[in-house]
């Protein structure tokens, strides 16, 4: 399982660099928002920064939600590093333009899957990664994990090769119970990511490994 982080901090991500375990990181409009980046020059720059600390899959959005527009910002964004993953929403000129970058050569993140339809169409447009937001059907009482598990299962059952990326995780146990689902990636901020390393057990076990040691 690839482990990405959701930020655009650029903090965050070193980080959870630093840490070995990162695979990638997946942005969206909101998270640039978030850390203050403004103006298409200046969005443009903080994508190299990214792909410059980490060594992986970076999902920068498209802005446009028609299919010219998205080919275009889509193509753009692809030219600024080979690390670029192009993210396009799940609409109709969404899924062409997921089609033609695809055939391009280009590699996409079909974004805002909320259910195993979506997925599949998204899978069928020849999308690198699908983004089921689990966190947002939780918040409206349906089963994002379900969702996962969906996904992977018909993924697995027709060969589909796109990679199920679990998005809008916002707990360590979102984590695991993806993994446990057979996500092929998890996209966290880095909270989430941290929260694994913590153990009260492993804890008092350190304390005592080195009281005796001093002994
Ligand atoms: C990542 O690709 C998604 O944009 C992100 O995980 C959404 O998370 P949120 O639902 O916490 O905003």
């Amino acid at each position: 399982m690839k482990f990405f982080i959701d930020t655009a901090n650029l903090d965050h991500i070193r980080e959870a660099n630093d840490l070995g375990i990162l695979d990638g990181v997946t942005t969206n409009p909101s998270l640039m928002a978030k850390e203050g980046i403004k103006g298409q020059e200046n969005i443009l720059k903080h994508y190299v920064d990214i792909c410059n600390i980490v060594d992986g899959d970076v999902s920068a959005e498209v802005i446009a939600t028609d299919f010219e527009g998205m080919i275009k910002e889509g193509e753009a964004l692809a030219e600024l590093h080979p690390q670029i993953v192009v993210k396009i929403p799940m609409i109709k000129d969404g899924i062409k333009a997921i089609r033609y970058l695809t055939d391009k050569g280009i590699k996409t993140n079909c974004t805002l899957v909320f259910s195993a339809g979506q997925a599949i169409l998204a899978a069928k447009a020849g999308a690198t990664y699908v983004s089921p937001f689990i966190g947002r059907l939780d918040d409206i009482s349906f089963d994002g994990v379900e969702l996962i598990e969906q996904i992977v299962n018909i993924y697995n059952l027709h060969g589909f090769p796109t990679e199920v990326l679990a998005a809008s995780i916002r707990n360590s146990m979102h984590i695991i119970k993806c993994a446990e689902a057979g996500a092929d990636v998890v996209t966290c901020p880095l909270e989430p990511i941290m929260g694994l390393l913590s153990h009260p057990l492993t804890d008092s076990g350190l304390a005592k490994f080195l009281a005796d040691h001093n002994k």
